[in-house]
């Protein structure tokens, strides 16, 4: 397995700097089909883009189009998938609706040639995603997942200190989402919030873990698990441990990294220093008076806080995706990388219901094409 993953992609350089200036208009139009808790959002970040002549809220549920319509007078609103499939004017579609639908809306956008952002995770299996990929390469449209961390000022931090090597050689890598809600109707809480942690850290490793293991349990629906622990073994002795839960008394979005060198803290809930590196680490000498003993050292070095400049990471991804459209380029966070997620989760609910075991993650045929 091992196959590197291509971390950042030089058509996300534009990224950093900001493309769209106020007024200047890129594509036709973009609809954002599911006005729930998120899509909302993806409305607010294209209509202060101005990257578009028309921005579409597409949703079934009038009410949700009537806030949307109170919100952004300016938008129109539409509650037909299909109407927006007819409508040629629409270049381009966000599809922010339950996990179980994002497989049949994305595939009847793409078929009608429009290009596709499909929140996370892409689908709920690597055979859809492969076929959401194959599709988008046979109509020539951009194929995108909303992984919205590897978007976020404090996630690009930690990738480059990691490629820098500042923290040496990457030992664990520890995180935590938990928080009491939002429950989801059609996945569990791994599909849910550890595809942000997997998608993290597999941006991190530039790689996939060999094997997967999840423990979970679930407490107010059968089989919907809403407490569970996964385990991401890699290659080179490294393992991941990503622990979510929608019944935490606390909002928890704390990541650590331990390496050999240094130590790092990523606390999301921080408003102001969201990253510290502990210059702290463990050395071991053999204790030479008894043979087969050791000694440890441990250092308490200095705690460093990096500046980092921050803007809304959907608005960088909603930025990014609008690029890639118009000119025709392939997203930091494409298919692929949207695929590699669903097999770690695919990987991690095999686990789940066979007890806990470790499950191999199949590679997916896609990484070959
Ligand atoms: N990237 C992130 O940080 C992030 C954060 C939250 C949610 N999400 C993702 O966004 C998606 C939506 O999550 P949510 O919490 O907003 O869900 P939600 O249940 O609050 O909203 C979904 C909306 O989709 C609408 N819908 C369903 N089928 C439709 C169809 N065929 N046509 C038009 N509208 C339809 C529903 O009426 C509902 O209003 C999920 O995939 C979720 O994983 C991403």
């Amino acid at each position: 397995m091992n196959q590197n993953l291509s971390i950042e992609s030089s058509s996300n350089s534009h990224m950093r700097n900001g493309l769209f200036r106020d007024g200047q208009t890129t594509l036709n139009g973009i609809a954002v089909i599911g006005l729930g808790y998120w899509g909302p959002n993806w409305i607010r970040n294209l209509s202060q883009l101005h990257c578009c002549n028309r921005v579409i809220a597409c949703d079934l549920d009038a009410e949700r189009r009537a806030r949307i319509s109170g919100l952004f007078p300016a938008i129109d609103t539409s509650s037909s998938l299909g109407e927006v499939i007819e409508d040629s004017s629409i270049d381009a579609a966000v599809v922010a609706t339950p996990v179980s639908t994002h497989y049949p809306i994305a595939r009847r956008l793409l078929e009608a040639g429009k290009s596709v952002l499909v929140e996370k995770p892409l689908a709920m299996s690597r055979t859809q995603g492969e076929e959401l990929l194959k599709l988008s390469r046979a109509q020539g449209q951009v194929l995108m997942v909303g992984h919205t961390f590897e978007y976020s000022a404090p996630v690009l931090k930690l990738s480059e200190l990691i490629s820098q090597g500042e923290l040496g050689e990457i030992f664990y890598i520890s995180s935590v989402r938990a928080n009491l809600g939002l429950f989801q109707h059609d996945v569990n809480v791994a599909w849910d919030l550890a595809t942000h942690d997997i998608s993290i850290i597999l941006m991190l490793m530039g790689r996939m873990p060999d094997a997967v293991s999840c423990q979970g349990r679930s407490h107010y629906r059968s089989e919907v698990e809403d407490v569970a622990m996964l385990e991401l073994h890699f290659s080179g002795n490294v393992i991941a441990f990503v622990h979510v839960s929608w019944l935490d008394p606390n909002k928890i979005r704390r990541t650590t990294i331990v390496g050999s060198r240094k130590m790092l803290v990523y606390d999301d809930t921080d408003p102001q220093e969201k990253i510290r590196i502990y210059d702290k680490g463990v050395s071991i000498q053999r204790y030479y008076d008894t043979y087969g003993d050791f000694q440890f050292a441990y250092r308490y070095g200095d705690v460093r806080i990096p500046r980092i400049e921050e803007t809304e990471p959907l608005r960088r991804e909603c930025e990014h995706f609008v690029h890639c459209v118009t000119t025709s380029s392939t997203p930091k966070t494409d298919g692929l990388s949207g695929i590699r997620v669903v097999s770690v989760l695919e990987a991690a609910s095999q686990s789940l219901r066979s007890g806990g075991g470790l499950v191999p993650v199949i590679k997916s045929e896609a990484e070959s094409i």
